[in-house]
C-alpha cells in the first residue's frame, strides 16, 4: 500500500480506501462484508468510508459490527460518515440537511451504528441551500472540540461554498474543512481538475474521490447491456442506471468501450487501469474503492503497481481514447 497525507493535514491515509455504498446492507451479507474489510485491511487499507444514508444506516451497522468483530486496532484505521440525506426512509424536515440539529443528531447516530467514540472523518454529503454555511461550520467545529470528530469535510460542494466555509472558519477561529469527497474518474473529471484547481494550494484541500470506475462502467461490464448480478441491476437503482449511462450526448458507454479496448491493447485489466489513472493525480489523497466481491477488490488493488508501469505518453493515449 501507499500512504498519502490527507491534504495538508498530518493524517496518513491509504491511497486506496474502501467504501460501503450500495454493497453493505443491500448487495452483500455480513459474511461477505467481513471478508471484504478483512482483505482490505490485510492489504494496508486504513480508511473505511460510510454515510448515514447508505442502506438507511444499515451499511454503518454492518461496518461497525465487522470492524469490532475483526478487532481492528482503533488507532490504526479511520472511519467516516456523512450527513445530509438522513437515514430515515422518508426523512422529516429535521432528519436531514446540515442544520446544527441534524449534524449533531446524525453524528451521534453514526457513532452508535459504527460502534466508535469518534468519527475520524465527517463529511457534509451535499451543500444545503436551506442552512447558512456559518451554522454548519460552527456545528462541525463544535463536534471537533467535543472530540466526536477529528477532521471534517464536504462532498460535492461547489468551490465557492468551500471557499466560503474557509473564510468563516478563519474569521471565527474555527476548524475549516480538511477534505472534499468528489466523484472522479476518466468519464468525470472537471470538478477535481478545473473547478477545485486553486483550492489545493490555497487551503491544502485533500480529496477522497468516489466512483473511480463510474459505478462499474469502466470495467467494461456494461459494454453490451446490464448483467443481472451487477450494481445497475439492483432493485431501486434505476436512477443510478440513468446516471451511469448518461444521455446520448455524454457517450458514456461508447467511451467506456474505447477505454476497455485500450486496456486490452495494453494487456491490462480495465478496472485496475482506471483506478491507476485516478492515482496518478497528486491532488487525490485516496481513491475510495467499491467492491461486491473479494476478487474484485484484489484485482482493484493491482492499480498501485499499474500506476507506476506506464509513462506519460501511454496515459495521454488512454485519456485521448476515453475523451
Ligand atoms: N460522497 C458521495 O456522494 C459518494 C457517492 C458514491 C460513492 N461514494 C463512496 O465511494 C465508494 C466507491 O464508489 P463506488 O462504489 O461507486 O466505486 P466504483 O469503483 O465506481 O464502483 C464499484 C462497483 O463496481 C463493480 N466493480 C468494482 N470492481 C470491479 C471489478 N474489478 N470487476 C468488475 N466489477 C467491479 C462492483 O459492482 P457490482 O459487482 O455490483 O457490479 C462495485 O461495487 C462508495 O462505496 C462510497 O463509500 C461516495
Amino acid at each position: 500500500m501507499q500512504y498519502r497525507r490527507l491534504g495538508s493535514s498530518g493524517l496518513q491515509i491509504s491511497a486506496l480506501s474502501f467504501g460501503a455504498w450500495v454493497t453493505f446492507g443491500t448487495q452483500v451479507g455480513r459474511g461477505e462484508a467481513r471478508e471484504l474489510i478483512a482483505a482490505a485491511w490485510d492489504h494496508g487499507v486504513n480508511f473505511f468510508d460510510n454515510a448515514e444514508t447508505y442502506a438507511q444506516g444499515e451499511a454503518e451497522r454492518v461496518m461497525g459490527d465487522v470492524i469490532a468483530d475483526l478487532r481492528l486496532p482503533r488507532d490504526g484505521y479511520a472511519v467516516s460518515s456523512k450527513v445530509f440525506f438522513g437515514s430515515a426512509a422518508d426523512p422529516r424536515p429535521m432528519q436531514k440537511g446540515l442544520s446544527r440539529k441534524h449534524v449533531h443528531d446524525a453524528c451521534h447516530a453514526a457513532l452508535k451504528r459504527l460502534r466508535v467514540d469518534f468519527l475520524d472523518l465527517y463529511y457534509c454529503h451535499r451543500p444545503d441551500p436551506d442552512t447558512p454555511i456559518a451554522e454548519t461550520v460552527a456545528a462541525m467545529d463544535a463536534l471537533i472540540r467535543q472530540g466526536k470528530v477529528l477532521y471534517w469535510g464536504t462532498s460535492e460542494w461547489p468551490a465557492a461554498a468551500i471557499r466560503e466555509a474557509h473564510k468563516i472558519a478563519r474569521a471565527q477561529h474555527m476548524h475549516a474543512p480538511t477534505m472534499e469527497q468528489p466523484q472522479y474518474n476518466l468519464l468525470h473529471r472537471e470538478r477535481v481538475e478545473l473547478e477545485y484547481a486553486a483550492l489545493y494550494a490555497e487551503f491544502g484541500l485533500g480529496t477522497t474521490i468516489w466512483s473511480p470506475l463510474a459505478s462499474g462502467l469502466l470495467t467494461g461490464k456494461y459494454n453490451d447491456g446490464v448483467p443481472a448480478d451487477s450494481r445497475l441491476a439492483q432493485p431501486g437503482y434505476t436512477w443510478l442506471q440513468r446516471g451511469a449511462f448518461g444521455d446520448a450526448a455524454s457517450r458514456r458507454v461508447e467511451r467506456a468501450r474505447a477505454f476497455t479496448q485500450m486496456a486490452a491493447e495494453l494487456g491490462a485489466a480495465p478496472a485496475p487501469l482506471a483506478i491507476a489513472w485516478c492515482l496518478r493525480n497528486p491532488h487525490v489523497s485516496s481513491v475510495i474503492l467499491g467492491a461486491s466481491r473479494v476478487e474484485q477488490l484484489l484485482q482493484n488493488l493491482e492499480a498501485l503497481a499499474l500506476a507506476e508501469r506506464y509513462d506519460e505518453a501511454v496515459w495521454a493515449r488512454i485519456e485521448a481514447a476515453t475523451a
